[in-house]
């Protein structure tokens, strides 16, 4: 009677790992180390003091998904592996393609194979292009600018013909804005491999000074300081709202999306001068013009988490920072 956490080692699977764990739940975690590391793992173990089954395997290895279920009993999935940097995804769109969608295929086959009809998935406010409005809610336009949220926004698609297929099915399609923050033991936070793309791992390589200075994309946007805007979430609010969204899978059969986000906007200088705050350190700033595919401003209507998955964020930006910063310092 296990949760299957796929690409469980990862930023957003590790924290989801520590609160499944807490709550008393069974998992069993797999990933391909593609952007993350074992010692996420075992730090998972330390925090929770429990132990799971894990495997180092591949979506895409139909025979490691077979032993997978075969050797657990799994009942709900939760679907966090893919790849998932937007810059890259336009330079290798087949890669994309091939990793996110043919390996969920692949997961949803062998759940089928093996009777288990109950999946949360990790999708994300991207699939909302550029909202027409804001705040953003789940039945707004739907319209990708990038391979990456193009696979979001299919294999949203996918799963809903499933559920037409088969309403034994049970799918939560959840809707990321902006996660960011860490575990506060400092033991598992966000630590992509290679040069991130994200705004708070960059904002940490300048306080901790391996970067020169923050570069700004643009202060020229219609927005109160001229930066972009987007609703930052702290991943341990965001991996409570997977708990919640499991307790929802199993009393339901139904294929539904939910916001995960805060429903407030932050700007670039706002995060910047946060972690200034918390860590004592000024950085350096640097603007050029606006990144290709940014958007001005971006944040979530949370109110159907609230009302039907029973979640909400409780977590702000100065604790997003603080987390940040105290994974970082454990870290360097
Ligand atoms: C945030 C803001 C940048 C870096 C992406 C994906 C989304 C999700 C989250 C996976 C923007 C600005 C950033 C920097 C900057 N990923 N910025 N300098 O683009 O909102 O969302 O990550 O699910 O799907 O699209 O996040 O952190 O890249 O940017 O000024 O060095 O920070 O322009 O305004 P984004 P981000």
């Amino acid at each position: 009677m296990a949760v299957l956490i796929t690409g469980g080692a990862g930023f957003i699977g590790t924290h989801t790992c520590v609160e499944l764990l807490n709550a008393g739940e069974e998992i069993v975690v797999f990933d391909n180390f593609a952007n993350s590391k074992m010692s996420a793992v075992e730090n998972v173990k330390k925090i929770t003091g429990k132990d799971f089954p894990f495997y180092e395997a591949d979506m895409l290895d139909r025979d490691a998904m077979e032993k997978i279920f075969s050797e657990n009993k799994i009942d709900e999935v939760i679907h966090f592996a893919g790849l998932k940097a937007v810059g890259e995804s336009v330079e290798k769109p087949m890669e994309y393609y091939h990793n996110n969608i043919t390996g969920t295929l692949i997961l949803t086959e062998t759940m089928r194979k093996y009777g288990c009809k109950k999946i949360v998935f990790s999708s994300s406010a991207t699939v909302y292009g550029s909202p027409k409005s804001l705040p953003i809610m789940e039945d707004f336009p739907l319209s990708t600018t990038n391979p990456y949220g193009s696979t979001k926004l299919m294999i949203e698609q996918i799963l809903r013909d499933i559920y037409v297929s088969d309403k034994e099915w049970s799918i939560a399609l959840l809707r990321y804005f902006n996660p960011t923050g860490a575990h506060e033991s400092g033991l598992i936070g966000e630590d992509p491999n290679g040069i991130p793309n994200n705004l708070m791992p960059r904002l940490i390589k300048v306080a901790t000074g391996q970067m020169e200075a923050m570069t700004v994309y643009g202060n020229d946007y219609p927005t109160k300081d001229g930066t972009g805007v987007r609703d930052y979430i702290h991943v341990v609010d965001l991996a409570q709202g997977h708990l919640a969204a499991i307790n929802w899978v199993r009393n339901h059969t139904e294929c539904d999306a939910f916001n995960l986000g805060t429903g407030t906007g932050y700007s670039v200088l706002d995060l910047i001068h946060s972690l200034e705050a918390v860590s004592g350190k000024k950085m350096a700033i640097t603007y050029t013009p606006r990144r290709a595919g940014d958007i001005a401003a971006c944040y979530a209507d949370p109110t159907k988490a609230k009302t039907i998955l029973g979640w909400e964020a409780k977590l702000g930006v100065e604790k997003m920072c603080e987390d940040a910063w105290n994974y970082a310092i454990k870290h360097q």
